[in-house]
């Protein structure tokens, strides 16, 4: 089971349309809670045109929803799960748009990185439900392909201080400790040294529903 929240419930939900052709869409309940607090956030600090890159894109439902709210903007949806892949691209079918771009397979973990070049970085819901290398690769993979004052935007719970920063964040982190022991809430200031490490500024921090960060960094020209 896959939690994309810092609330207990289900991650991702099978669909199916006919009782002999299964749907490869899925859907993730947070997402549907989360994404027009975040396409707020992203009016604010998206350039008006570019190619944004996501990282972890899931089910492909925030790729949908961003494509459909900024059309002057390209929008590369990305996994390395082959699920989320398949239902990325049935969702792209399901609605076409022109601006959101067949996914690509990316582990953030691997040297290359399937592109080479992006105007903007988004990654939702990942880095506490992968190993810590992961956020550190996410960095320096970010660094790499972005341009001078290119941006990595964040969302996710995070520890401030070294403190959760609601109850139910220190549910959830004792919830994804358990199914895998590298996993957890971060610190959010040891992201931003590792993004410094990597050659960001020090992030801007905005408040979301639900205990949830956005946190956007600029490359340093
Ligand atoms: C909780 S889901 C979040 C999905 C989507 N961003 C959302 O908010 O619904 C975590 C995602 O991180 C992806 N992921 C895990 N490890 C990764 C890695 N090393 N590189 C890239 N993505 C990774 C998983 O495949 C999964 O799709």
């Amino acid at each position: 089971m896959l939690y994309c929240a810092a609330e207990p419930w289900r991650g991702f939900a099978r669909a199916r349309r006919e009782p002999m052709s299964e749907d490869a869409r899925r859907f993730a309940p947070a997402v549907a809670r989360n994404k027009a607090a975040i396409t707020e956030i992203l009016a604010r600090h998206l350039p008006s045109t570019g190619l944004v890159l996501e990282v972890a894109s899931g089910s492909g439902e925030h790729a949908l929803h961003f494509a459909a709210h900024f059309p002057a903007l390209r929008f590369q949806p990305t996994d390395p799960d082959a699920a989320a892949l398949a239902s990325i691209a049935a969702w792209r079918e399901e609605a076409p748009l022109a601006n959101l771009l067949p996914p690509l397979m990316l582990d953030v973990m691997a040297d290359g990185w399937p592109v080479p070049n992006a105007d903007v970085i988004l990654c939702i819901n990942m880095i506490h439900i992968a190993p810590w290398e992961a956020t550190a690769a996410l960095m320096r993979g970010a660094a790499r392909i972005l341009p001078a004052d290119g941006r990595l935007f964040l969302y996710g719970p995070f520890k401030q201080e070294g403190a959760h920063t609601a109850p139910s964040n220190a549910t959830f982190d004792d919830s994804l400790r358990i199914q895998d022991a590298r996993w957890g809430v971060r610190d959010l200031e040891a992201v931003a040294r590792t993004a410094s490490a990597a050659g960001f500024a020090a992030p801007v921090v905005e408040l979301m529903p639900a205990n949830n960060l956005s946190v956007i960094f600029h490359r340093v020209p």
